[in-house]
């Protein structure tokens, strides 16, 4: 079979499964690119190029796996987050392009202190794949060494490879615990992008979330709250943030409200603003104390 024949051929199969077809070719060509270790646009530079009995086993199995519903970034290894080629797979969450804008927040707050003569210590709560807590180190050097935490132990064995991966496991400091409890000293700067999604809309997920990506980094009680609640709980409690600390959070797009509204609870004079995704939705709270 030829380059060109695969591409036609994958497509269908992917087709056949209820894909539209720009879907379908385009993850052909992505999964057809991985097989044969080559850039997408180099196929049709190619076409007529023959694969090897070897080379048409592999992309049959990737086509049966992506057939079933699993997504491409666990069939490849890896996803692009930040500009930065992140090892994934089923142990973590993959990255969304959302939780960009988060890093982006985080990284304008911390340059600014930086500006200001100030070296802000950060901490990632519920890392995953280290995609927040990498893309902060590789971005900002003048950071020293930043946190990274997670209940998983899988997880964070992710997040090593990816700090070992970026040239950062020197400055990320991987911690393995409940929420904000392994801090061992206040930060000035914390990021979350912990589970939201309600055990509610479980149903309405995509198969290919619902069905593969860890139930641990997506599902947070009934409604989705609960970690979120939980962190702000533990912040109360505990002595984790120094003075005029910033939390950044992640939120699925209909709990602004009662989240905002749960932390004035907490702290009745707390700052708190809101930014939109690119979707327009409401995806990031920052809480200014
Ligand atoms: C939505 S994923 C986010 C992963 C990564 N930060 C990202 O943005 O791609 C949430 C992560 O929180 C972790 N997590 C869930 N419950 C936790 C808890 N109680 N304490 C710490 N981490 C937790 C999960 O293991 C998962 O890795």
């Amino acid at each position: 079979m030829t380059v060109k024949e695969a591409l036609q051929w994958g497509r269908q199969v992917l087709q056949m499964t209820g894909q539209g077809v720009q879907e379908a070719g385009r993850d052909v060509q992505v999964l057809l690119g991985h097989v044969l270790g080559v850039e997408r646009s180099a196929l049709y530079a190619h076409p007529e190029r023959e694969l090897t009995d070897r080379e048409l086993q592999h992309l049959t199995t990737l086509l049966e796996r992506r057939r079933r519903g699993e997504p491409v970034a666990y069939l490849l290894g890896h996803k692009e987050f930040f500009g930065l080629d992140l090892l994934v797979d089923r142990r973590v969450l993959i990255p969304r392009p959302e939780t960009e804008l988060l890093v982006e927040a985080v990284l304008t707050e911390a340059r600014s202190r930086l500006g200001r003569g100030e070296v802000p210590l950060i901490a990632d709560i519920g890392t995953g794949s280290g995609a927040i807590a990498v893309a902060l180190a590789v971005n900002e050097s003048r950071l020293p060494y930043l946190y990274a935490c997670d209940s998983s132990a899988a997880a964070l064995e992710v997040a090593r490879l990816n700090c070992e991966r970026h040239g950062v496991s020197g400055r990320v400091r991987l911690l393995q615990g409940d929420l904000v409890q392994p801090l061992p000293e206040p930060v000035d700067l914390l990021a979350a992008n912990l589970p939201y999604v309600g055990l509610e809309e479980r149903e309405q997920l995509a198969p290919d979330v619902r069905d593969f990506e860890p139930p641990e980094a997506l599902f947070a009680g009934p409604r989705g709250l609960a970690l979120l609640e939980r962190l702000l709980l533990q912040l109360r409690e505990r002595p984790v943030l120094k003075e005029r600390a910033k939390v950044f959070l992640e939120i699925g797009y209909q709990q602004r409200e009662a989240l905002e509204a749960f932390a004035r609870q907490l702290w009745p004079s707390l700052q708190v603003a809101c930014q939109r995704d690119y979707a327009g939705q409401e995806r990031l709270l920052i809480l200014s104390f």
